[in-house]
């Protein structure tokens, strides 16, 4: 009797062990969807407020495109009109055309008229790449975090794609099928955090050199979202752990093993499904399927 006693309380204390354990997982894991959540408002928040300085730069640009070309414009008159009145009469006028003489020199004026257009052209290049850049952002953190939209998929994987494009560029080739998909009902900017998750962790997969493909389609009254690689691929044994909390075969400091957890919830939270499919050596493939309109509609 003693001994179902004790088998009873050890058991008892494992379970109760176990218990908080699970509860220490899952409130880290809510603060750590929490602070993603609390990074892509900052991000949106940020990108905001860069928005309307880089709006003005870049009107201002093209307005000084114009003076520029017209001071230029000017100038090459008053040189010919210099040259001219030396040709005639250089003493009259001289110490003016000579202190003239001696600024254009001083100021290089023949290189800064050269150089003026390039460095116009390269600032307004530039003001432009931050504008795109606070567009992507923007379009990626979507600030309408805890509302329903009625969004289009292949827009948030564009988006997500130039996000995590410097992850990708030197090792993937990125081929995209991407269908005629219906809008689907859902938080854009959870669905996107759960693309670059994905996406991240394919181009971390692949060694030296390989391929992403992304396709979507329309199925009965879902969309579905393949995203799959070429890289390493997922040993059998880990299969059925990768969407655990905290499982990650990274090495320290790498990675923190929630992405695909976070990943996991997400969809569940729009009624989805996502699935792994993988073949060491091979490659990895997830697919995601979302139902066009998320069933609870709260
Ligand atoms: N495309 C993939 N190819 C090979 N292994 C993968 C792939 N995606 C996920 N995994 C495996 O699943 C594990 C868990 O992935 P998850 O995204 O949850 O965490 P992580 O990438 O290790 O860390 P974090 O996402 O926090 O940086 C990874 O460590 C890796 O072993
Ligand atoms: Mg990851």
């Amino acid at each position: 009797m003693d001994n179902t006693l004790l088998v009873r309380a050890v058991r008892y204390a494992t379970e109760r062990k176990q218990a908080e354990k699970a509860l220490q997982e899952s409130q880290k894991q809510l603060m750590q969807s929490e602070k993603m959540a609390c990074i892509g408002q900052l991000a949106a928040g940020v990108a905001h407020e860069i928005n309307n300085p880089v709006g003005f730069v870049m009107s201002n640009m093209g307005t000084l495109v114009g003076y520029v070309a017209a001071f230029k414009e000017v100038i090459a008159e008053y040189e010919k009109l210099a040259a001219a009145v030396s040709n005639e009469d250089g003493d009259a006028h001289s110490p003016i055309l000579t202190r003239i003489e001696e600024i254009r020199t001083r100021q290089e004026l023949p290189y800064i008229m050269e150089d003026v257009d390039k460095l116009l052209a390269e600032s307004a290049d530039g003001a432009e790449r931050i504008r795109d850049i606070i567009q992507n952002l923007r379009s990626f953190a979507r600030t309408d975090e805890g509302q329903l939209k009625e969004v289009d998929i292949n827009q948030g994987i564009e988006a997500t794609l130039k996000i995590v494009w410097n992850e990708l560029k030197y090792k993937c080739n990125v081929h995209k099928t991407l269908g005629d998909i219906p809008r689907v009902q859902c938080y854009p900017g959870r669905l996107n955090q759960v693309f670059m998750n994905v996406l991240v962790n394919a181009a971390q997969a692949i060694e030296e050199r390989g391929d992403i493909t992304i396709e979507t389609e329309a199925l009965d009254s879902s969309v579905v979202i393949r995203i799959a690689d070429t890289g390493r691929g997922i040993r059998p044994e880990h299969l059925s752990r990768i969407f655990d909390p905290f499982f990650t075969t990274k090495g320290i400091g790498k990675g923190t093993g929630l992405g695909l957890s976070i990943s996991h919830g997400i969809i569940e939270s729009h009624n989805g499904t996502i699935h792994v499919q993988s073949q060491l050596g091979k490659g990895t493939t997830f697919t995601i399927r979302l139902p066009i309109k998320a069933a609870n509609d709260e």
